[in-house]
């Protein structure tokens, strides 16, 4: 076991690496090598990620791929995806291309709303409290004037603050439940500092009001916190096509894969076991494009899974339908998502990727994500309905088993030619890899 070390932080990146290889891989060499092969050369661009994040030792990295062809509101697109699993690039590439001679995608932001709360605890007159509250709500705003200033100026700011008794729920707890707009920025340093602010003045309000008793101006505060549950921060993404223009095969008219793919999504609006599975397919593509363009994919998870559960029930975040003979797929869903602060004008790579996207304002940015998000669905669902999934995931996997048994570039080749007509399963890659190296 690893002896508790203090002061860790403080060691160079060179004393950490040391410290590891002491206590944890018995100073291998090897250890030592690898995590400095992933240095990068240049030592301002190595330092830059160093200091993303504490106790740094080496770098991460992820594929950052590329799918182009989407068509979405008319304009065409190159999404940037950066995603470790096999097939998710290539589904999203053939979903694009498949919609882009079907009118592309359409998009459109429905609100643009995030949420902040104090969360606080008054034992004391509930009519006192709204009292209070009604008097001191414009000096909660005025005393976050000089945080909101910059914000206001880009049309954003706070939109609102209201009290809510949550009593029923736990005894004497209320909150300020704050809305705000954020504009470009995911603004969650801009809502937890206003909301930080808005706990002081309240506590320093309530000492100062003369209608409380002694007990009622002591309020706690138990915290100030952003919520990543954004339901108001809604965007919509769409494709539709007529029904005959739907792929069909001589097992499956294009009639019945319509049915059929109905059927799959409304499966996924009943069974969470299949829901959570069609989620994840989902978030295949738009984690890909929120890790790309440097946003926050746990905040972006944590609210759409909430979304998925909001009737109280887990359920698909996509929708199909038939409608006057047109097969129509959409996706709702909440993304807060920034192209303003945080990693946007600092990674090279985000930098890049948001410059691909044509620089897209934030509520772009939340429509080109949804589309990933429906176009990542479209193409599960349409390899689960027909060839099942294992058959393109497999095809794309097949270099990950090469690499596994360091394929020569000459084992590849042979290999990749042999598995264009045969199934892949790993046990055939392995035995075809051994017969070419008897
Ligand atoms: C795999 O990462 C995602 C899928 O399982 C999604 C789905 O089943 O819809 C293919």
């Amino acid at each position: 076991m690893a002896p508790v070390v203090s002061g860790f932080s403080k060691l160079s990146k060179t004393d950490k690496i040391k410290w590891l290889a002491e206590h944890h891989f018995n100073n291998d060499q090897n250890t030592i090598d690898t995590l400095v092969n992933y240095w990068n050369s240049d030592n301002g661009l190595q330092q830059l990620h160093d200091e993303f994040t504490e106790n740094t030792i080496s770098n991460y990295y992820l594929p950052f791929s590329v799918a182009p062809n989407f068509l979405i509101n008319g304009k065409r697109y190159t999404l940037p995806m950066t995603i470790e699993e096999s097939s998710v690039v290539a589904a999203a590439s053939k979903a694009a291309k498949f919609w882009q001679t079907r009118g592309g995608f359409k998009a459109e932001v429905l609100s643009t709303t995030k949420v902040g709360q104090v969360h606080f605890t008054y034992t004391g007159d509930l009519k006192k409290l709204h009292q209070f509250f009604t008097k001191i709500k414009p000096r909660l705003f005025t005393s976050v004037s000089s945080i909101t200033q910059n914000m206001e100026k880009r049309g954003g700011g706070v939109k609102d603050i209201e009290l809510k008794n949550k009593t029923s729920e736990i005894d004497n707890y209320y909150q300020l439940h704050c809305t705000f707009e954020t504009v470009d920025a995911m603004g969650a340093n801009f809502i937890n500092s206003c909301l930080e602010q808005f706990a002081k003045t309240l506590q320093f309000e309530a000492k100062k009001y003369d209608d409380f008793s002694n007990h009622e101006k002591e309020i706690e505060i138990i915290m100030s916190i952003l919520s990543n549950y954004v339901p108001q921060c809604l965007v919509k993404a769409s494709v539709t096509c007529k029904v005959e223009e739907l792929p069909s095969t001589s097992l499956l008219s294009s009639h019945l894969y319509a049915k059929k793919f109905i059927r799959a999504v409304r499966i996924a609006e009943v069974e969470p076991y299949r829901a959570v599975t069609h989620n994840k397919g989902i978030m295949n593509g738009i984690d890909a494009v929120v890790l790309a363009t440097g946003n926050d994919f746990r905040a972006i998870e944590a609210g759409a899974h909430a979304y998925a559960a909001k009737d109280g029930k887990y359920k698909s975040l996509t929708h199909a339908e038939i409608k006057d003979n047109q097969f129509i797929f959409s996706i709702e869903i909440p993304l807060a998502l920034g192209t303003v602060g945080g990693l946007t004008s600092l990674h090279p790579l985000v930098k890049l990727a948001l410059q691909l996207l044509g620089k897209p304002d934030a509520k772009k940015l939340m429509k080109i994500t949804a589309v990933a998000g429906l176009a990542q669905n479209f193409a599960a669902i349409n390899s689960l309905i027909t060839t099942g999934i294992q058959q393109g995931h497999m095809k794309m996997h097949l270099m990950n088993i090469l690499n596994q048994f360091k394929a020569t570039n000459t084992e590849k080749e042979h290999l990749i030619k042999y598995f264009k007509t045969n199934a892949v399963t790993h046990s055939d890659v392995v035995t075809q890899i051994e017969k070419l190296r008897a």
